[in-house]
């Protein structure tokens, strides 16, 4: 049992607003916050979470709850689960002993490990151990990852004994057949997979005689989705944070190797390429990710059948490729070193797939088929920088007009809206003098901080803005620019279009940061120009990209601040 004092300091160190923030984006909305419903599909927000009470409620669907409530329905997870993830998140300590309320369908689960475990490691089963060893995995490996033998006539009176049959048969470890339950699992090596918070949601038995399927899984359940489950997440989480990418292989046997090679922050879709809520659970730990393709696949179907997935998730992993005939577990157990070289030439997704596209690209006909393809996939990215930025790679790399590529691949639609979104830009900046003349000085003058008149795109814009600077640098009154003789008149239509602002503040800082943004953009494309010159030399070609590098890296730290405003 939990008792009452850890719930209750839970409930009240948890902040509920930057809680559900890591999972849904919630903008402010009077005395709540408001956002898409993540337990129902919605295009409108709906989802409002109070702060004051600590609660979460769907006008929609009607979910509700506190905090713990959230983290069980958005991880399935039952109370104690979630009561043991969030003390660990906030670090509040949960004590062990203290915990005793256990599921029985767990407990069925931990009988079949515990049987499973010995009945490897004896002696009647010797065989099964030696695949293992030969395999190269050694009994430490074996026992942290809880594999298990479960022999052909594995005794099930014990179950029969202490849990009804509908009990069974719903933890997904039987089958029935002629009105008979049947162990899915005999005569194989077992897997457990376990959830989030290291719990055993499911199984999965390998066949050791060659008999097929190769692996056999537990069937879906309220707790084993594959799609929302990633083997040895419970044990790679804590390394992902740290190392700030996940390595992400195919099999279960790739994992614990790479695992056990020191490689801990691994995780494996399980075989199914990866989907969308995989991704974004990855996600809550680390933007940045490894995919190693085994060798087996040809490296550029593998890295189509990822990408969209990647894009829908604005996930950008670096690949590698495996040599033919490899999987990461053969590969790192025969040699380390060559793993470790391997890592070396990753790539990132997209730009393998531009590279590899473009060299595949027979005559001019095919390469403009292809970077129509590709061109159609970068439009789907969502994230304004990441869009912007694979769009100029593409380009670089087809070594194509921009103007051109908008033109004759998405009918000029895409690129009108390019230009009026500069128009657009000017409108940030106009929004950000309005707010400027209407607060206070002191407050006005602390906004100028990370901003110079040369990041105004217009030219009257950026003469107004070198008044108010002047002013404020004297001491003086803004309000004077009203009566401006060059531009008291566009002040006053200027703040006549926005009457409408409300927290004049706010309004300056986002806008701040969208026209520095704006600025970085330009002066970004002004050196990809200058790197697709003909005669640099390699010392210029480095210096150019780090400049980019540093100006990408600006740029996501305001849209980290943006999102924070
Ligand atoms: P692979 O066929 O590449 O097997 O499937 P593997 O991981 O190399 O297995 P070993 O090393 O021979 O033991 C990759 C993954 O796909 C899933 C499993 O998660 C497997 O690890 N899979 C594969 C299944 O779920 N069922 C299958 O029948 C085969
Ligand atoms: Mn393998």
């Amino acid at each position: 049992m939990i008792p009452d004092s850890v719930r209750e300091e839970i409930l009240e160190r948890v902040n509920i607003v930057e809680l559900i923030s890591q999972y849904v984006d919630l903008k402010r909305s009077g005395r709540n916050h408001m956002g898409l419903c993540p337990f129902h599909h919605e295009k409108t927000p709906s989802f409002s979470v109070s702060e004051d009470k600590g609660l979460f409620h769907c006008f929609g669907c009607g979910a509700s709850g506190n905090s713990i409530g959230f983290i069980m329905k958005i991880h399935n997870f039952d109370f104690v689960e979630a009561v043991e993830f969030l003390g660990e998140k906030y670090g509040i300590e949960v004590k062990k002993e203290e915990i005793k309320g256990k599921k029985e369908f767990l407990s069925i689960n931990e009988y079949i490990i515990k049987e499973a475990k010995k009945a490897l490691f004896s002696s009647a089963n010797k065989f099964a151990m030696e695949y293992l060893l030969k395999r190269n995995f050694n009994t430490d490996t074996i026992d942290e990852f809880d594999i298990g033998y479960v022999p052909s006539h594995f005794d099930i009176s014990y179950l029969l004994k202490n849990f009804s049959l509908g009990e069974l048969y719903d933890s997904g470890n039987f089958y029935k057949k002629e009105g008979r339950l049947f162990f899915r699992f005999a005569g194989r090596l077992i897997i457990p997979i376990k959830n989030e918070s290291g719990k055993v949601i499911a199984f999965s038995g390998r066949s050791l005689d060659g008999s097929m399927p190769k692996y056999v899984n537990s069937p879906e359940s309220k707790f084993f989705k594959k799609r929302e489950t990633l083997y040895n997440l419970n044990l790679a989480k804590k390394y992902i944070k740290e190392n700030k990418f996940s390595f992400i292989v195919e099999g279960f046997f790739d994992a614990i190797r790479l695992y056990s090679e020191g490689y801990k922050n691994v995780v494996s879709p399980m075989g199914t390429s990866f989907t969308k809520e995989q991704t974004a659970i990855l996600k809550r730990f680390s933007d940045e990710g490894v995919i190693i393709f085994d060798g087996d696949n040809a490296g550029l179907n593998a890295t189509f059948r990822a990408v969209d997935n990647c894009i829908a998730s604005n996930f950008f992993p670096n690949v590698v490729f495996l040599p033919k005939g490899e999987d990461p577990d053969t590969f790192v157990s025969k040699n380390p070193e060559n793993f470790k070289k391997l890592l070396q030439k990753k790539q990132d997704i997209l730009i393998f797939l531009f590279t590899q596209m473009y060299k595949n690209s027979e005559n001019n006909l095919q390469k403009k088929q292809n970077i129509k393809t590709l061109f159609g996939k970068v439009q789907k990215i969502q994230d304004p920088f990441s869009k912007n930025y694979y769009e100029e790679q593409l380009t670089k790399i087809f070594n194509i007009d921009k103007e051109i590529l908008y033109a004759e691949f998405n009918s000029q639609k895409t690129y009108e809206k390019k230009r009026k979104a500069t128009d657009i830009s000017y409108l940030c900046e106009e929004f950000f003098l309005v707010a400027l003349l209407n607060l206070p000085e002191d407050i006005a003058d602390s906004l100028l901080v990370d901003i110079n008149e040369n990041m105004f795109l217009n030219e009257r814009n950026k003469n107004i803005f070198k008044k108010i600077v002047e002013i404020l640098n004297n001491d003086g009154n803004i309000v004077a620019l009203f009566n401006d003789t060059d531009y008291g008149e566009a002040i006053s239509n200027m703040t006549a279009k926005f009457v409408d602002i409300k927290d004049y503040y706010k309004v300056a800082l986002v806008n701040k940061y969208k026209i520095v943004d704006n600025f970085l953009d330009q002066e970004r494309r002004k050196l990809i120009n200058f790197l697709s010159a003909k005669n640099l030399s390699p010392s210029q070609s480095m210096e150019t990209l780090k400049k980019i590098q540093d100006i990408l890296n600006r740029q996501k730290e305001i849209s980290v601040r943006l999102s924070e405003v």
